[in-house]
């Protein structure tokens, strides 16, 4: 008898897996590099793992947390949005932040970021629906709703600078339009989006959304947030448009980035408010979710007042643009988050990334990101490394 070939998985996520991201390709181009020439001659770029310690505080509260969980239900469910006193305490800070008066019901405490925008997607989404994304973008976003049957459509960034292109976005926009997807500070351009840009863009959807009857959703991911150099501000997006949401998470600010522990705010403002945070409540229950880690929970709570030394990224970022300067690489500086995104020379990605290897540089080319042409470097490692990284650019930008 001919023997059946078993499908084992789904077809989408068959071809993903022989699509394995570039971060992830390069990230074991870089372990196996190590191996070879041992891992101090290796300036390994690609992953955006956050390296500096959290708060020295954290210890304090892990040992009060170990000693208040021995009782019933010390470590048990919670309700499905995430402990209530959580979410006032953090609806305190997101309404300074935001310059909008939130409180703890507005707030779905997630399992990162990244559940916060699965758990949004499978909320609002149907199949075909879209989401634009201003390229680059952090390549996730793809599956996230692709999960749903979102399609993503991804639109140039502008200029140099990489600055927010509201008329481009806004000339994408179709009847499949659900949700403009934002990420600032921006992984993997570094770039802020100005208040001015974010302004022409909720305006024009708040028009927009006036005779759709289904409305298209802002929504903005803010992980980065804390990450503004040299006197930059995140401008709020929540008193923008009633359709503004915004989600963030304690991974990088924290260096909590194990813990899992995101969140996401409604506006008050939105018509229905409460329908749309019941459905994110119940996607995040099931999805498979239930809630958010407690001792996670805990934690990020007792360091609401606490943020890793930032410092230390800001003397990496100004470290990182003298090796790149020097080397004659063409660059923005980035004004927030921990990624540089400089062009390639010669404009092919793949080729220079291949070239940086040969010389102990691992980086992930641009079309990892959704924009062939430049590669993505990432800070989150020690000083000293990308110091000695310095005399392998220059070599491989001769
Ligand atoms: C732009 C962006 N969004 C979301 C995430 C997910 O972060 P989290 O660890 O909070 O899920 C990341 C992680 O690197 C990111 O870069």
């Amino acid at each position: 008898m001919e023997k059946i070939v078993k499908q084992l998985i789904a077809n989408d996520i068959e071809a993903a897996l022989k699509n394995a991201s570039w971060i992830r390709k390069m990230f074991e181009a870089g372990a196996e590099l190590k191996r070879e020439r041992g891992a101090e001659n290796v300036f390994d770029f690609s992953l955006g793992n956050p390296d500096v310690p959290p708060p020295s505080k954290t210890r304090d509260v892990l040992h009060a947390l170990a000693d208040d969980a021995v009782r019933p239900c010390g470590l048990g469910y919670m309700p499905n949005a995430g402990l209530q006193d959580f979410r006032e305490a953090l609806a305190l800070r997101l309404s300074t932040e935001q310059q909008c008066a939130l409180s703890g019901k507005h707030l779905v405490i997630t399992v990162g970021a990244a559940g916060a925008i699965v758990a949004f997607f499978r909320a609002i989404l149907e199949r075909g629906d879209e989401v634009i994304v201003p390229a680059p973008y952090f390549v996730e976003y793809g599956f996230y709703c692709g999960h749903f049957g979102g399609i993503l459509k991804p639109v140039p960034m502008q200029g140099p600078e990489f600055a927010l292109n509201p008329e481009a976005l806004l000339s994408a926009v179709t009847e499949k339009t659900r949700v403009i997807l934002l990420n600032s500070p921006n992984n993997p351009t570094g770039a802020i989006y100005t208040e001015d840009a974010l302004g022409r863009l909720t305006e024009a959807v708040n028009t927009l959304n006036k005779t759709r009857s289904r409305p298209i959703f802002i929504l903005s991911d803010e992980p980065y947030r804390l990450f503004a150099f040299e006197g930059a501000t995140v401008p709020p997006i929540l008193p923008l448009s009633p359709y503004a949401i915004v989600l963030g998470s304690f991974s990088k600010s924290l260096s909590l980035a194990g813990e899992r522990i995101g969140y996401i705010a409604v506006n008050p403002a939105l018509e229905g408010v409460e329908t749309l945070l019941a459905a994110v409540t119940m996607t995040n229950r099931t999805l498979g979710y239930v809630n958010a880690p407690i001792l996670g929970q805990r934690l990020a709570m007792a360091l609401l007042d606490e943020q890793i030394d930032l410092n230390i990224y800001e003397e990496r970022r100004q470290a990182m643009a003298k090796v790149l300067t020097d080397a004659g690489l063409t660059f923005a500086l980035p004004r927030g988050a921990f990624y540089f995104f400089p062009a390639a020379p010669g404009g092919d990605d793949v080729a220079f990334c291949a070239k940086l290897m040969a010389h102990g540089i691992i980086a992930v080319p641009g079309r990892g990101f959704g924009m062939p042409g430049y590669l993505r470097l990432c800070c989150a490692v020690e000083r000293d490394i990308i110091e000695r990284s310095a005399a392998a650019f220059k070599d491989a930008c001769q």
